[in-house]
């Protein structure tokens, strides 16, 4: 006890300056599709060998790896990987940069068999407005009620920051990225965070940026987003973090890129600082799910997740619908995520936008869920008034309940295939899956009230 108490005070004394932005993804594969590994990411301000110890006990690392570093601009990104982890262990984690060290992390090694596995979904969290949904993934991280975080993309809104009160004209694009993964650090450093491209990880297109060419060119293509994080597209042949696939419990997660991955994507057809060019997803797609398939008994749930919907307020992607929808269905996958509108949707399963099926036992086509609205520069100003009056008791809420409001002015049968919608309030998904039961919930971050949910059964 004593001796704990004096390494928390040594870990405390020691917390580095330089060392910063601590988060953590799932690597390496056992032979089969299982993750035994851990990638640590984090930045240090300049160029170093850095180590990460790690061990199974807070007071024995007895491990040692060193993380590659790159840079884009002008700060390091570093990736250690800490591989062959046993199953299902705590793991203990210092980075010691010369004498700069971590405190010490901990996170758990994925299982190899589990008969079940809990998640946080959501895209579109920024600094901005997503104070509530970070404390309550702090609770969930802190209590270990999470296995991991599923992120379809829009990842702290960095280009967004030069409409921030003194950043018009001046240079904010990196402080505000590393202002949002030094926010996100105490959840990320302990739970696996697995990301996907959104379209503000596309590029910097504030008016500094735009002005200058060598901004242009190095912050472009999603360049600060591909050299953050460390996704297992090795491990699952995908490329760089746009697209992966990875297992946990009784779940196949693929993560897509929305934005470029397919012909006539948001993000591949602009004029000015181009994007995209990142291979055939399509193909890669096909195989990753043959791949799932082979292993359903095992992992009877097969969830794809992106940042644009397909789906939105009866409105349709007719040419992500032409590229992907057709493998959905014919692979049964269970559930499309994905967030892009600062709303949650909730789509009856649904194929080729009339096939609807209002069931959630063995529908045979995808559940499409939009949850877009954790919070972030971009929320509508009157959600961003309700949940302020909320959050200061000022008011109780208006609009406990979702509601069916923005449906009003859809076309007639065009919003056949909505279940629910919630424009009012900042929310997640939360998921929890079984061998035998898909379970989500909606939950809405400012008391985590559970304002919707459905249960998969097979
Ligand atoms: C974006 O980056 C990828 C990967 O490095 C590269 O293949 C592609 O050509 C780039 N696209 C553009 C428009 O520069
Ligand atoms: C979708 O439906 C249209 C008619 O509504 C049909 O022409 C088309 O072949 C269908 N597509 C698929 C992939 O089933
Ligand atoms: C799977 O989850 C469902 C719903 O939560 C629950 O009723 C069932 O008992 C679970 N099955 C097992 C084997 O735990």
């Amino acid at each position: 006890m004593k001796l704990l108490i004096f390494l928390s005070v040594l870990g405390l004394q020691a917390t580095s300056a330089t060392i910063s932005q601590i988060h953590i993804a799932l690597a390496g594969d056992d032979g089969n599709g299982i993750s035994n590994g851990m990638a640590v990411s984090f930045q240090t301000e300049s160029d170093s060998q850095a180590q990460v110890r790690y061990g199974t006990s807070a007071t024995s690392l007895t491990s040692s790896t060193s993380s590659t570093s790159s840079t884009y601009w002008s700060t390091y990104d570093h990736h250690a990987i800490l591989e062959s982890l046993s199953p299902s262990t705590t793991y203990y984690y210092q980075i010691i940069d010369g004498e700069d060290t971590s405190e010490i992390l901990s996170f758990s090694s994925a299982p190899v068999q589990k008969d079940s596995v809990n998640f946080a979904v959501f895209g579109d969290l920024g600094m901005v407005n997503g104070d509530s949904t970070r404390k309550y993934l702090t609770t969930l991280a802190e209590n270990k009620e999470i296995d991991l975080i599923y992120h379809m993309g829009d990842v702290g809104y960095a280009d967004d920051s030069f409409l921030h009160l003194g950043c018009y004209t001046r240079f904010c694009y990196e402080s505000a990225w590393n202002e949002f993964m030094n926010a996100m650090q105490p959840i990320v450093s302990t739970l696996p965070w697995m990301t996907m491209p959104g379209n503000h990880e596309a590029d910097c297109h504030s008016p500094n940026c735009m002005l200058s060419k060598t901004k242009r060119d190095k912050l472009s293509n999603f360049t600060a987003y591909n050299s953050r994080f460390r996704m297992p597209s090795e491990e699952s042949g995908g490329v760089m973090n746009m697209w992966h696939s990875f297992n946990h419990g009784p779940v196949h997660f693929i993560a897509l890129d929305l934005e470029t991955g397919f012909p006539g994507a948001a993000e591949e057809t602009r004029y000015v600082m181009k994007s995209g060019g990142f291979g055939d997803q399509i193909s890669w797609l096909e195989e990753d799910l043959k791949l799932a398939a082979e292993s359903r008994d095992v992992r009877p749930w097969i969830v794809a997740g992106g940042h644009h919907p397909m789906y939105n307020g009866g409105r349709v992607d007719s040419k992500m619908q032409a590229a992907i929808e057709p493998l959905l269905k014919q692979y049964n996958i269970d559930v499309f995520f994905t967030g892009h509108v600062h709303s949650y949707e909730r789509d009856w399963p649904t194929f080729n936008t009339t096939e609807i099926v209002k069931s959630y036992d063995s529908p045979g086509v995808p559940v499409h869920v939009m949850i877009g609205g954790p919070g972030n520069d971009e929320m509508s100003a009157d959600m961003v008034k309700i949940m302020q009056e909320l959050e200061s008791g000022e008011k109780e809420d208006p609009s406990r309940e979702p509601t069916e409001k923005w449906l009003l002015g859809l076309e007639e049968g065009s919003k056949d295939m909505i279940a629910l919608t919630d424009t009012e309030h900042y929310g997640i998904g939360m998921v929890e899956a079984n061998m035998t039961h898909f379970s989500f919930e909606y939950v809405q971050t400012t008391d985590q009230f559970v304002a919707d949910s459905f249960v998969l059964t097979k």
